[in-house]
């Protein structure tokens, strides 16, 4: 079965050479971009789709989220807002809500999280672990999100919960927990920060799941200048996220890093650092010097709870700098170069995402206006009109 999306106002490719086309036309089959050119000039196919002089891009690969959670912290966001810093702290209570719930319940409220963030375009997802923070609920929770998204990430390493102590704790995420969750997970994360793991600590984790053969990622530098940075380039880590407080040393090793092939991305969460009172992550300066940009949503119930990728690119152009051009291409090519996945095919012969080239999957969407430039000139509109995901409308 092919299909042919005709008559394409604007084709934002995000492709290597980051080609722009208008009057465009792009064919899938199955689940493969198999055609991309002048609409004049486009194959025959089984299906056509009229876009109407819409634009069309990338669907978003939202490369950073927490969605295995039950539980509401809205008293915590309304005493933030009247002036009460963010903790990690409250991981605590959503672990709690989040044990009571059952699996029936935690997969339902996925679902229901992934379909919202589909509606809004994004068609690639990677979420995390983390909120149940003993073997069995981590497991579990593990089980779960690999039944529903693209890529799931153990982060085991949220935060110490109470009545164990942090070197007891590591025992465990180093340990059975990292053995639990293994089948289902392909990264791991550690939080990095004051109030969670210090440098040592997260070493250790990072050591033992590098050694159990998972990808890395870290949290790093999200509530003041730290270790997280710095270790993330160490390991090799696929990205460093939240990156809000850089010292000029932790800029340096992060564009080092991409000088002799690939390095470590710095994913920027532009909804969080607003909903936290953050800095907002100093995107431009990164993107200046030559470090790889992602932008995500963070989705959780502490920090950020949204999981709009047109909201994340709008606050990028109006608030930190970004074209349009490169504010999508960090919530598209972006996040799937976090997530190793923007190239060629992977060794379980999955297809490259964030990006539309031949070959690659047919993850687009289209957007109610004739340029992605709306997002930002409009911003807060609904302007996604519609998405297909590997192929499949949504
Ligand atoms: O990425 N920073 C650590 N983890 C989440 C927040 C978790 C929470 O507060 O529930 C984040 O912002």
């Amino acid at each position: 079965m092919s299909t042919l999306i005709t008559n394409i106002g604007e084709l934002m490719t995000q492709d290597a050479e980051g080609r722009i086309l208008h009057d465009a036309a792009v064919v899938f089959e199955g689940e493969r971009l198999s055609w991309i050119g002048a609409a004049a000039s486009a194959p025959a196919a089984d299906d056509v789709v009229d876009a109407g002089g819409r634009a069309v891009l990338p669907g978003w690969v939202d490369s950073h989220s927490h969605l295995v959670f039950a539980g509401d912290r809205t008293a915590e966001f309304t005493a933030r807002m009247a002036g009460e810093e963010y903790t990690a702290g409250g991981i605590a209570v959503t672990t709690g809500a989040t044990r009571e719930t059952s699996d029936y319940d935690l997969t339902r409220l996925l679902l229901g999280r992934v379909a919202e963030a589909v509606s809004l375009g994004t068609t690639y997802l990677e979420t995390k672990t983390g909120y149940g923070l003993d073997v069995e609920h981590e497991a579990r929770s593990a089980r779960i999100a690999s039944t529903v998204v693209d890529e799931v990430t153990f982060l085991g390493a949220h935060l110490v919960p109470a009545g164990i102590s942090a070197a007891d704790y590591l025992d465990l995420v180093c340990g059975p927990m990292l053995q639990a969750v293994l089948p289902y997970v392909s990264w791991a994360d550690v939080f990095c920060e004051t109030g969670a793991f210090d440098a040592e600590q997260s070493r250790r984790v990072l050591e033992a799941c590098k050694a159990a053969g998972l990808g890395l990622r870290v949290h790093g530098n999200q509530l003041g200048e730290g270790p997280g940075v710095q270790l993330a380039v160490e390991f090799g880590a696929a990205s460093v996220d939240h990156v809000n407080y850089l010292s000029d040393s932790d800029v340096d090793a992060l564009a080092g890093s991409w000088s002799a092939g690939r390095g470590t991305v710095a994913t920027c969460l532009p909804a969080c650092d607003l909903s936290t009172r953050q800095p907002l992550a100093p995107a431009r300066r990164l993107l200046d010097v030559g470090v790889p940009v992602a932008l995500a949503s963070n989705c959780n119930p502490g920090t950020s709870y949204t999981s709009s990728m047109p909201y994340c690119v709008t606050t990028a152009v109006l608030q930190m700098g970004l074209s349009v051009s490169e504010a999508v291409r960090a919530a598209t090519y972006g996040g799937a170069l976090a997530l190793h996945r923007e190239t060629g095919e992977d060794v379980d012969g999955a297809r490259a995402v964030g990006s539309i080239a031949v070959g690659h999957r047919a993850d687009l969407q289209m957007l109610n206006a004739p340029s992605a430039t709306h997002l930002a000139y409009r911003p807060g509109m609904p302007l996604t009109h519609s998405v297909w995901r590997a192929g499949t409308a949504q």
